[in-house]
């Protein structure tokens, strides 16, 4: 039976580092505060003249090396991102210029922190029916540019951060070869939509999308209940890990590496404890990059390659929950 299987990662973030005292000097916070709450001590914000497809495009690239491919191997191109380039087009086909992928069909999702792992499965799914054989699938956000970086938009500023990650998917059909994507579980709930969004602009708002007064009032920035969303991340998360092991048939103890999506490091320490999880089975880097959304699972997938922590045959499980709200998990043979 035909698998679908990850054969190149890269990741790529900007140089400018911006730490928690960085922070200080546009809004009463502190390391203390930051370090304490999310476990975050710096991130990367672009510099002028950087966009989100140059970010997507350099760790596309390192994966297609990575995988040894050009980019003229690949079929199609998905794209996950909360942070567009421009409205339309999507992102996707400004990464497409930049790679110079011809005339093959590329496409943005927006499942937010999520939308790494919607991709994904879409990618399984195309590769396993046989659609396509190479499927590009890329996490890239630009969040700096768009933040409240005033007391007022203190505790969401502090979280988020700009980079990349990418993935090349490809056909296995090798029957002596086990690895590839086993099982891969999404979901998602409207209802609690308005607890992480931007509001504006709106094309639901009539008669035009943006106005001086959603500007003035902050209505363009990310709002966010924190503890509300903690909570139901607390709790989607180890649901849907069970259910993506439990369709994989794979134990939980049998799992060697454990990805989070990187939106707290305190959510991911407290569903480790819950589920049991040896702090040595679970890789962190939202330290060094805070949040990086749809970017933060391929960027955790391209260090762990990097690093020696992702070994052949090994069972990696990458779980994430986001605005939408969203929640996800794969279960993979490396
Ligand atoms: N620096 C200093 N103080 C800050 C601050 C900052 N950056 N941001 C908020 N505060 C203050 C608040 O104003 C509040 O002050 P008050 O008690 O005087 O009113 C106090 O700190 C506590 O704020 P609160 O929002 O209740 O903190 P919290 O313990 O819930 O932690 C989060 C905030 C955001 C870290 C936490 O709720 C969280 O991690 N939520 C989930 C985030 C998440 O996962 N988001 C992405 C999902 S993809």
């Amino acid at each position: 039976m035909r698998r679908a299987k990850i054969t190149g990662t890269g990741m790529y973030v900007p140089d400018r580092v911006v730490t928690n005292a960085d922070l200080t000097q546009f809004m009463d916070t502190s390391d203390e505060w930051i370090v304490q709450r999310s476990g975050i001590r710096e991130r990367r914000w672009i510099e002028p003249g950087q966009a989100p497809s140059d970010l997507a495009r350099a760790a596309c690239q390192q994966a297609l090396e990575a995988a040894s491919l050009e980019v003229s191997d690949v079929d199609c191109i998905l794209l996950a991102t909360l942070s567009s380039e421009h409205d339309f087009p999507g992102t996707s086909f400004f990464l497409h210029e930049k790679l110079g992928a011809g005339e093959i069909p590329c496409l943005d999702l927006r499942a937010q922190c999520s939308g790494f792992l919607y991709a994904l499965s879409f990618a399984d799914a195309l590769v396993v029916s046989g659609k396509y054989r190479r499927v590009l699938v890329v996490g890239c956000e630009v969040h700096s540019t768009g933040l409240d970086i005033s007391t007022r938009g203190r505790d969401v500023a502090v979280l988020f951060g700009d980079g990349a990650g990418a993935v090349v998917v490809e056909a296995n059909d090798d029957p002596e070869d086990p690895s590839g994507l086993l099982e891969l579980r999404l979901h998602a709930q409207g209802r609690h939509a308005d607890k992480l969004w931007i509001e504006a602009p709106s094309s639901a708002s009539s008669p035009v999308r943006l106005t001086h007064e959603m500007i003035d009032d902050g209505r363009v920035f990310p709002k966010m209940e924190g503890r509300f969303v903690f909570k139901h991340a607390v709790r989607r998360m180890p649901e849907v890990l069970h259910e993506a092991l439990s369709a994989a048939s794979i134990k939980l103890d049998d799992v060697g590496l454990f990805l989070f999506h990187q939106a707290n490091l305190r959510i991911n320490e407290f569903v480790a404890n819950q589920l049991g999880i040896p702090p040595d089975k679970l890789f962190n880097n939202i330290e060094r990059y805070g949040n990086c959304s749809a970017a933060s699972i391929p960027m955790l997938l391209a260090e762990c390659a990097r690093n020696g922590r992702l070994q052949p045959g090994q069972i990696v499980c990458l779980t994430a929950f986001g605005s939408g709200f969203t929640w996800a998990s794969a279960v993979v043979r490396w």
